[in-house]
């Protein structure tokens, strides 16, 4: 099935949180489950492409096709794995909610509770894996993702010209949909372009977007 527009590509996709760890029991997280990078991974495999799949800590299965999947758990990691991956792949689509931030130090001994004390921790900023990749001389078709509460379209334009992306696929959260949820909205902006994905389930929005991407990459890469 499919319309095999991916075929002889290989594609990385980024999936799920990151998890930054603050001690041996705790840590940063946020609330990506992985469905929609899991969803685009099993759609790019309907289209003929050779998957590698990058996963932050989530309970997905791995979808039937996937190549290869390498599962992470913070951002440094993911940054690691999908820098390492993306040498050989032809596009990158970041789904993950990569951790901006993570603890400056990991504690080796649980934390103890301070009565009455705040505690405070210092956070380091996390490289960006998109922007990395952008900045290299020869690099993927790239994909992003953006996750806005507000002002979506402004903060997805921004971002497609600030991590020097060729393609962002923006949703609004909340409201359910977006994180956790079975359905999403998408709109996808290029330069000189835009596409309304309207709301559907994860799996038939990643059919739609793989099919974009394709069209682009066609356009831009021949
Ligand atoms: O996993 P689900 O529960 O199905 O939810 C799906 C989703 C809402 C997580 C997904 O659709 C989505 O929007 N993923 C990106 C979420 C996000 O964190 O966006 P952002 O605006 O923080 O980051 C923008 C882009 O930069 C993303 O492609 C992200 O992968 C990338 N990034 C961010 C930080 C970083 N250090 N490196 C990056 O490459």
């Amino acid at each position: 099935f499919g319309d095999r527009s991916l075929a002889g590509l290989k594609v990385v996709v980024s999936a799920g949180p990151t998890f930054e760890d603050i001690d041996p029991v705790r840590f940063i997280g946020n609330r990506s489950s992985g469905k929609m990078g899991f969803a685009v991974a099993a759609a790019a495999v309907q289209a003929g492409a050779e998957v590698t799949l990058v996963a932050g800590p989530v309970g997905l299965a791995t979808p039937v096709g996937v190549a290869r999947r390498i599962d992470v758990r913070s951002a440094a990691q993911m940054h690691a794995a999908v820098l390492q991956a993306a040498v050989q792949a032809d596009i990158y689509i970041g789904a993950a909610a990569v951790g901006d931030y993570r603890p400056q130090e990991v504690s080796a001994q649980k934390l103890k509770k301070r009565d009455g004390g705040d505690l405070v921790l210092r956070l380091g900023e996390n490289p960006d894996i998109l922007a990395s990749l952008s900045a290299q001389t020869t690099h993927p078709f790239l994909v992003g993702f953006a996750a806005e509460t507000h002002d979506v379209a402004a903060y997805a334009q921004d971002k497609l010209q600030r991590k020097g992306l060729d393609m962002i696929a923006a949703n609004q959260v909340g409201d359910g949909l977006g994180f956790e949820a079975a359905d999403n909205a998408l709109t996808l902006y290029w330069a000189g372009g835009a596409v309304e994905l309207p709301r559907a389930a994860k799996s038939e929005l990643a059919r739609r977007l793989v099919a974009h991407v394709a069209e682009r990459y066609r356009a831009m890469r021949g």
